[in-house]
């Protein structure tokens, strides 16, 4: 066997067991996500994926091997990270980046594969392998549409959220603009929880005494 096939092959056992591990996320980040486009995508991503894995199947067919999978610490680790930003609760936006990444991961490596494919005059392969690679293109350019959606009404969240807690505040203290955001900039240092600052819909039900400062949002992320 060449060098380049027994290269290929390896990838394509990689990618294969890539794609399995997915299948496995994808259903649980579709539970998590709580904006309803982010979730149909998922739910869309989960059915693309199992042809994604039947397609792999012709390609192992066309170079006359087992479709057989080969551990993919890749994304083995790509989806321990997003389990853990499910975990912790960071939302949506989060979310959104941790699928991003295995999306790249798994564009890189068809984009491999179909070169590959191609060198070792397997047209056929290289056409099935683009097919998938169009389509994982097409995924990761949903959820930076998405992301878009849902980091603008995040932030729009946030401002309503300072501007009620704001006007609220200024008559029961009788105090001038001036001094309650000095108030609440003391409250920075107040010790959170990660839950409560990580999640938007999650602080509307815990009705925060103070607002949320803009730098203990964003540094956050
Ligand atoms: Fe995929």
């Amino acid at each position: 066997m060449s060098v380049l096939r027994e290269a290929f092959v390896d990838e394509l056992k990689d990618s294969l067991d890539a794609e399995r591990q997915l299948l496995k996320a994808l259903p649980k980040m579709a539970e998590a996500a709580e904006n309803d486009q982010l979730r149909a995508a998922f739910e869309q991503h989960e059915q693309e994926t199992r042809q994604q894995i039947s397609r792999l199947g012709q390609v192992f067919e066309a170079f006359e091997e087992q479709a057989q999978g080969k551990h993919c610490k890749g994304m083995e680790g790509l989806i321990e990270e997003a389990e853990e930003l499910i975990k912790e609760e960071e939302g949506d936006a989060a979310l959104i980046a941790a699928a991003q990444k295995a999306e790249h991961y798994e564009i890189s490596a068809y984009g491999t594969l179909a070169a590959w494919a191609v060198a070792l005059g397997q047209e056929q392969a290289a056409q099935v392998l683009n097919e998938t690679l169009q389509e994982e293109r097409e995924t990761d350019k949903k959820l930076t549409a998405i992301a878009q959606t849902v980091v603008n009404s995040m932030e729009s969240q946030r401002e309503k959220e300072e501007s009620e807690s704001e006007s609220e505040q200024r008559p029961r203290r009788q105090q001038p603009a001036s001094r309650s955001r000095r108030k609440s900039a003391s409250a920075k240092s107040a010790p959170r929880s990660k839950r409560q600052s990580s999640r938007v819909s999650r602080s509307q039900k815990t009705r925060r005494a103070q607002p949320r400062s803009k730098r203990a949002h964003a540094g956050k992320r």
